[in-house]
């Protein structure tokens, strides 16, 4: 009867701390690693359950074009900061100055850049968190944003367009990205959960494509795509990849989940669509090159209107 009582007891002291830290990727699970995948965190994990969650693969012949979704201003995208990379035991995640600031883009409000931190697969292999026509990236970028009049993140969350995400996919290039290096670099100094290093001096707009790349992109409403994956947010996702080498891929694989595994596959699986729709910017970047093509063809050999 008493070690019922201690059973009990024990059982009652371990459950606030598995609640905070128990959720887990997919990768994670195990027969002795009985943590909570993906498929089990809408149990007492926030909106996980909800019908309008993240990500979600995008059919580009279903997407819907819309004209508000005009180019993005970026404002101080190009401000130098030096700030934390950490390793949070789902992530790598660095914290930035909000000093950076998006409109346009078919926003209805300026967001303003809180954080950024990444998805990634095994060894550079199959990791992005959205896939396009079911393909899945080596990597995703999310860039994530607060209404400005917000200070913080917890705040937003309570506003249905508090948040709004840029995503990035990454794809195989045969050089290294030079202005990925710094971050790269630090990986080594942070492969421990809770292990952090400063970075040099670093902005946003060198993670990213320059902006004339970055007219195509898709929009839908969703959700954090980790518990408590509450549903404010307002997504976007360019067109245009950023390259690495597969030694830069690879080098996130070297990171370790708390328990010292190899942290890779930190993705959720896509989720049901329930009726969503994903609306598309202006033209995208194969048509816009298959338009100019067809005028240079038409304006060489002559061709012209009938009449
Ligand atoms: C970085 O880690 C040290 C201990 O290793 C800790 O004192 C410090 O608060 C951490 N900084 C951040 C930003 O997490
Ligand atoms: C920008 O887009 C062009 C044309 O699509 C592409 O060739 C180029 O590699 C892109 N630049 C970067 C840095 O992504
Ligand atoms: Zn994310």
């Amino acid at each position: 009867m008493q070690r019922l009582i201690l059973a009990a007891l024990l059982a009652s002291l371990w459950t606030p701390s598995l609640q905070a830290g128990d959720w887990c990727y997919q990768s994670q699970f195990s027969c002795d690693h009985q943590c909570k995948a993906p498929d089990q965190w809408n149990q007492a994990n926030g909106d996980c359950g909800g019908n309008y969650q993240s990500p979600i693969n995008i059919v580009t012949k279903k997407t819907v074009k819309d004209e508000r979704l005009t180019a993005f201003q970026f404002h101080n995208y190009q401000q130098l900061f030096r700030g934390t990379i950490k390793n949070n035991g789902h992530s790598v995640q660095v914290d930035v100055p909000h000093l950076s600031i998006i409109s346009g883009g078919g926003l209805t409000s300026s967001y303003k850049a809180v954080q950024f931190h990444l998805h990634w697969g095994k060894d550079g292999g199959p990791g992005s968190e959205h896939t396009i026509d079911g393909e899945q990236y080596p990597m995703e970028l999310h860039i994530v944003h607060m209404k400005h009049h917000y200070t913080d993140l917890a705040t937003a969350l309570a506003d249905p367009e508090g948040v709004a995400v840029l995503g990035f996919f990454y794809q195989h290039s045969n050089n290294r990205n030079q202005k990925y290096e710094p971050i790269v670099t630090a990986l080594s100094s942070i492969k421990a959960t809770n292990g952090n290093s400063s970075l040099p001096s670093i902005s946003l707009a060198q993670l990213i494509p320059p902006e004339k790349n970055l007219t195509s992109f898709y929009r839908y409403k969703g959700s954090l795509t980790t518990p408590k994956c509450t549903e404010s947010v307002v997504w976007t996702l360019f067109e245009s990849p950023v390259p690495l080498s597969a030694d830069q891929l690879r080098a996130f694989s070297q990171l370790k989940f708390h328990d010292g595994r190899p942290m890779v596959g930190t993705f959720r699986p896509v989720q049901p669509l329930n009726g969503r729709q994903v609306f598309h910017s202006g033209a995208t970047r194969i048509l816009t090159s298959s338009a100019i093509l067809v005028a240079a063809v038409a304006a060489a050999v002559g061709l012209c209107q009938p009449n």
